[in-house]
């Protein structure tokens, strides 16, 4: 089933002497329970989509359905949580009294919003800050607050606009593990990000924008297709029959790894039965076949490129 459709969506903003057109005509589907990932450079139009989604600002043309209920109908939002890109709060209250707020709106009992709340605030340890006025809050500490509020009510569906951003290593830790915590216990989440790791490490499809067009959806299982690089074949020998490997067609010259060690790299898997069988051949013993990955930063700036 899908959580989340968007249908041809575009947005044009409008001032007196400009037009810019941020979003033109986006599609994609985020099935339920996956983690979907949503990137692309700065001024993408990443955050655009995601306040069409919230219903936060109108599209011009195109339709978004949240759990097949259109988003301009605020029961879409019933099961939802959401992280904005700057997450703002009440200066005066302190996040205790800000997570308490939110809970009292989704119903929750007093005494289990106050349990959720401190559990979640030892997780993301602000523990210490949690009778803390949120003006005294860092950056990094109102980012966390945002997480947890996001996902205090325990949503179905949880949409968070860069949520990594701002967020020291344990805290950008502790987010991936939640994430996929929340992943398991069956919650759908889509999330923007233009740092390609985080997406690569979490996310099961990728859809990349650029200057507000779908460039490319990618599964989990392209992303490795489209990362191979080829294949490193290391092997042990004679130094003469080593540089014949090295010669050999569709090989592009041996390396020496040391004492009687050598590797050859190939590009496509069809090529690996052929070049074993001459490394027989040639009295050459295989030690290991590697795999070489071209990370989805390389092909995300090729997609960039190419999309130019
Ligand atoms: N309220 C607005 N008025 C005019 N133009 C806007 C408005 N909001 C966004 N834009 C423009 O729309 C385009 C997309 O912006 P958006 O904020 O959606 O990008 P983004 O992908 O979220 O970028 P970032 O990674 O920097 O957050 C940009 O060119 C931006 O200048
Ligand atoms: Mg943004």
């Amino acid at each position: 089933m899908e959580a989340i459709k968007i249908e041809n969506v575009h947005k044009t903003f409008r001032s007196l002497k400009k037009k810019q057109k941020a979003v033109d005509g986006v599609e994609f589907c985020v099935d339920t329970g996956e983690i979907f990932g949503f990137l692309g450079p700065n001024g993408a139009g990443k955050s655009t989509t995601i306040k069409i989604m919230m219903d936060l600002i109108k599209a011009d043309e195109g339709k978004v359905l949240i759990n097949g209920i259109d988003s301009t109908d605020y029961r879409s939002r019933k099961n939802l949580g959401f992280l904005p890109e700057n997450p703002s709060f009440v200066e005066n209250l302190t996040g205790m009294e800000t997570l308490m707020f939110q809970t009292s709106m989704h119903n929750i009992q007093k005494r289990e919003a106050a349990d959720r709340a401190h559990k979640l605030m030892n997780l993301f340890e602000l523990s210490d800050s949690a009778d803390k006025q949120i003006r005294k809050y860092s950056k990094g500490m109102v980012q966390r607050l945002g997480i947890i509020a996001a996902i205090i009510h325990k949503p179905d569906i949880i949409i968070l606009d860069e949520p990594m951003s701002g967020l020291d290593p344990v805290g950008r830790y502790l987010f991936k593990k939640t994430i996929r915590q929340l992943n398991k216990e069956g919650a759908t989440i889509f999330f923007s990000s233009h740092i390609i790791n985080d997406i690569e490490d979490l996310c099961s499809n990728v859809a990349i924008l650029n200057k507000g067009k779908i460039v490319k959806t990618i599964s989990k299982n392209e992303m490795k297709y489209l990362s191979s690089a080829g294949y490193k074949i290391i092997f042990e020998g004679n130094a003469q029959s080593a540089a014949k490997a090295g010669k050999l067609s569709n090989v592009n010259g041996v390396e020496n790894l040391g004492e009687t060690l050598y590797a050859i790299m190939i590009k496509e898997a069809e090529l690996l039965i052929p070049v074993l069988e001459k490394l027989k051949e040639l009295d050459l013993k295989v030690i290991s076949i590697k795999p070489i990955r071209k990370d989805l930063e390389s092909i995300f700036i090729k997609l960039m490129r190419s999309a130019k």
